[in-house]
């Protein structure tokens, strides 16, 4: 599989105290996306902590920062509706408690992808739906048997609802798919993660999705100082990647 480009998503200005599960995320896109998601950067609004702004707050946050592209982990209502309008566009997340039963029936993810993605349409720019949150490489083997099943149900949903242009469905998953994980172009898959990462591409290649990683470059300089330059952690000049 060749990965295309990278996207990087620099946006250290939005670290400030108020969102302290802000998190970046870094994709690494390996698709040739027919969609038209060709983002910058965005951030990911995370929600697992205390003393959180409003989403309304939020909202006017990001503005001010110029911040048009965010990442939720669920499909909060009151996230959603706090962003009705705001022109700011959003990938909801399908939790992954949420795949067992999703991979069971598309009736199940058809009414999953109406509650929680077409009635907040076109108010709220959702754009993508994340389904499971990195799954392959992680604990649980059952989700890793339903993500397939799952992804493919709630795409079903979105095509049928005639959604397919507008929401993309994919699936990140964390740098533990890979054997290695420096320099991510020299990346391969873990033998056991095969078997199903290569269903799952072939899913996003027919439907037009790009592939997805949530990079930490700062965790590979931490876990490989010796090999790994800094610069490469910190979005400044090197080598290349
Ligand atoms: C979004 O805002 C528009 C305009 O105010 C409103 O008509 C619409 O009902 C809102 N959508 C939702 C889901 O609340």
């Amino acid at each position: 599989m060749d990965c295309n480009f990278f996207d990087y998503l620099p946006t250290s200005h939005m670290a400030s105290s108020f969102f302290l599960l802000l998190f970046l995320s870094f994709s690494l896109v390996c698709s040739h996306a027919k969609h038209s998601v060709t983002w910058t950067y965005g951030i990911s609004y995370g929600r697992i902590a205390d003393n959180l702004r409003a989403p309304e707050t939020v909202v006017t946050l990001l503005k001010a920062a110029k911040v048009n592209h965010i990442r939720i982990y669920d499909a909060d209502h009151g996230v959603l509706t706090a962003f009705n309008g705001s022109g700011i566009e959003i990938i909801v997340g399908l939790p992954n408690g949420y795949l067992k039963e999703m991979s069971t029936g598309e009736d199940r993810s058809m009414n999953w992808v109406k509650e929680n993605v077409q009635a907040f349409l076109p108010g709220t720019q959702i754009r993508g739906i994340a389904v499971g949150n990195e799954i392959l490489g992680g604990s649980d083997m059952e989700l890793w048997e339903v993500l397939l099943p799952a992804a493919k149900n709630i795409y079903g949903a979105v095509y049928r609802l005639g959604l397919k242009e507008i929401i993309q469905v994919s699936s990140p998953h964390s740098e533990a798919v890979f054997a290695n994980s420096f320099p991510p172009s020299a990346c391969i898959f873990k033998p056991d993660v095969v078997p199903f990462m290569k269903p799952l591409l072939q899913l996003f290649s027919q439907i037009g999705s790009p592939f997805y990683i949530n990079a930490y470059p700062f965790l590979a300089y931490k876990n490989d100082p010796q090999h790994i330059d800094i610069n490469y952690a910190l979005f400044k000049d090197n080598r290349g990647i």
